[in-house]
């Protein structure tokens, strides 16, 4: 069965996360992904948060599967004119350097669109044009500078950053998006084109509801379904929200049968107003679909702290999934708050692709997350990450490079 990107080459100058999740989900989707690292020790994270001595760490296999990996010294003569064949022969760059790097290597969007016109060259950089645009940039300042660590946390605590990379591997997703756009367009314009996406406004784009809040509380001075209403204080900027759902359907994280000793014995629960009658049928509470205090949504943000703590009353008196069972027949909103481990073992992210099990010649066996995104005429075959250099030889053959220059190319450590 062909792939949707079979026949897209790509040349992949990325490393640690935000890039090479790019990169990834273009192989996934089919295209010839070749990966460039350094000589001697690639991508930094092959070394980085190693569980098995001498072996490419999880860091490195989990974001590089289903790529080639070439080693070049970008720096040396030989190892520039090998970067220059390869942007001859591949349709999108991608790169996520420190600002300026690229330039530094003599790799300027001029010297690309003059070997290939048709190249559309993709960053990732911290930040977008500005005082920032210079910065080296990792996730956790991106989550900061992007919006989402000043509204995430509890209202009384400092800003807190979240486990979801949403600036590596959330960036990483809308450069793929870019890529393919400017792979549509140039279908038609026959040129190529420079993508960009800054991390800081990747995480505001992931966090525009926040956006949307601060100037609703600008005109109104207060955000009802914010746990400070109705007794806390509103400052100017959005606050911390705890796990309020902060949408026009009240939600909170609540306990769950065994809460005192597992970690994550809690749901999900979310009082949807066209469920509301249910809710209070589920939990024992009857009277309150006709009493006034409690019957229609305006009137429950008034009391959410008060509503929140009786149906924890029922949720503590089931495990989280049985909770979840009997909320379904209901049709009501909820989700266990499932542990790696939970997830690791669970058969329906197994059957689906999502979680996979890949062999590795170093490291054996290991889980990794498979493509996400699932498309009918496109299935995502996960494959393990290269060895550093693996495809160096296959890929300078293929770019007309005799064995006794491949060899002249690695004395001179060029490649
Ligand atoms: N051959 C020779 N030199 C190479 C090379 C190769 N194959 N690959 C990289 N280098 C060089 C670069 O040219 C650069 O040299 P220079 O500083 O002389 O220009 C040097 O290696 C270091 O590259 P840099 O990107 O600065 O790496 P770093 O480890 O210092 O910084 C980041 C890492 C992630 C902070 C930085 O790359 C960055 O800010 N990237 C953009 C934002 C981003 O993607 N962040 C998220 C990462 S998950």
């Amino acid at each position: 069965m062909s792939k949707a990107l079979e026949g897209v080459r790509i040349l992949d100058f990325t490393h640690v996360q935000s890039g090479p999740t790019c990169t990834q989900l273009l192989a996934w989707f089919g295209a010839d992904v070749i990966k460039v690292e350094r000589p001697g020790e690639g991508d930094a994270t092959r070394g980085q948060l190693r569980d098995i001595p001498g072996v490419d760490s999880l860091y490195f296999t989990m974001l590089n599967h289903n790529k080639r990996s070439i080693t070049i010294d970008s720096k040396s003569a030989g190892g520039r004119e090998v970067l220059d064949r390869l942007i001859q022969s591949c349709d999108v760059m991608v790169e996520n350097f420190a600002p300026g790097a690229l330039d530094r290597m003599g790799f300027t969007w001029e010297h690309i669109e003059r070997l290939n016109p048709r190249m559309i060259v993709a960053s990732v950089k911290g930040f977008g044009a500005g005082p920032y645009e210079h910065c080296k940039v990792y996730e956790n300042v991106a989550q900061c500078a992007g919006g989402s660590a000043s509204t995430t946390g509890f209202g009384d605590g400092p800003p807190m950053v979240t486990g979801a990379q949403i600036g590596d591997s959330g960036t990483g997703l809308h450069l793929a998006l870019g890529i393919l756009a400017a792979l549509y367009q140039r279908t038609h314009s026959g040129r190529g084109q420079k993508v960009l996406a800054p991390m800081q406004d990747a995480v505001l784009n992931l966090c525009r509801v926040k956006l949307r809040d601060q100037q609703r509380l600008e005109r109104t001075h207060t955000l009802h379904e914010y746990p400070q209403y109705p007794d806390g204080r509103f400052g100017e900027a959005v606050p911390r929200a705890g796990n309020a759902s902060g949408g026009g359907q009240p939600g909170s994280i609540l306990r769950c049968k065994g809460w005192e000793t597992d970690a994550n014995a809690y749901i999900y629960f979310i009082t949807q107003a066209a469920v509301w009658p249910a809710v209070c049928k589920v939990i024992g509470e009857e009277g309150w679909i006709t009493d006034e205090a409690f019957a229609t949504a305006q009137a429950r943000l008034l009391h959410l702290k008060p509503i929140f703590a009786r149906i924890e009353q029922w949720t503590m008196s089931k495990d989280k999934f049985e909770a979840m069972e009997i909320l379904n027949q209901y049709d009501i909103p909820c989700g266990p708050i499932l542990s790696m481990k939970e997830i690791a073992n669970e058969p329906a992210l197994r059957a689906s692709g999502t979680v996979v099990e890949v062999d590795h010649p170093t490291r054996g066996k290991y889980l990794t997350v498979g493509n996400p995104i699932k498309m009918s005429d496109s299935p995502t075959e996960v494959t393990r990450s290269p060895l550093l250099g693996e495809h160096t030889d296959e890929v300078l053959t293929a770019l007309g490079y005799s064995a006794d220059e491949i060899a002249g190319l690695r004395a001179d450590g060029a490649v």
